[in-house]
């Protein structure tokens, strides 16, 4: 058999700025999935939507069962590998680590990919919150890469461009725009 050109390629999983700002080169897109993983506005931003003195609120994975969370998958060819998880590293940084896990590619295969993953053990992580608390602090904290809300105003119109629902985007989004009309949430 020949060999597989394309062999070395990795398919990189984003859902959170990842879906909105690609700033590396990729040879394909795709909408994917991951099972058993939820979305949550559980790890602090010190260094790109908030300052260490005012951490904003970004998105992270939380193990759950059954659940499954949309996001986007990038090819990233092979002899680009090194360069791009570099340049991903290095702007995950603030508590992310890399996870390799599968991914079902929109009508496609699955694949093995990785993502950026914030535990629990990172310094930054913020974990839960009660919603209006959070989304007071995302709508005040500014950071290096602009203000809080735009990154969760960003996420949920990605979403909604795609047809995706998730539930605890939305809600946050809801009451930032309540909050910042000056309705009670
Ligand atoms: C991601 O987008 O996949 C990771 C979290 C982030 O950078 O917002």
């Amino acid at each position: 058999m020949l060999p597989d050109p394309y062999a070395s390629d990795l398919w990189v999983f984003g859902y959170g700025s990842l879906i909105f700002r690609a700033d590396f080169p990729y040879t394909d897109k795709c909408p994917a999935t991951i099972q058993h993983w939820s979305r949550r506005f559980w790890q602090g931003s010190a260094d790109h939507r908030g300052t260490p003195g005012y951490p904003g609120r970004v998105v992270t994975l939380t193990a759950a069962p059954e659940v499954i969370c949309w996001g986007m998958a990038y090819r990233i060819a092979g002899n680009q590998v090194d360069e791009v998880l570099d340049h991903l590293d290095y702007r995950e940084k603030g508590g992310y680590e890399r996870l390799e896990l599968p991914l079902s590619l929109e009508g496609q295969q699955v694949v093995n990919g990785l993502t950026y993953h914030a535990t629990k053990g990172n310094s930054d992580y913020l974990g839960s919150a009660d919603a209006d608390s959070m989304v007071r602090q995302i709508s005040i904290a500014i950071g290096p890469s602009g203000p809080n809300r735009e990154y969760l105003l960003k996420l949920e119109a990605s979403l909604k461009a795609h047809g995706v629902v998730d539930d605890h985007v939305f809600d946050l989004a809801d009451r930032l725009r309540d909050l910042e009309s000056g309705q009670p949430t």
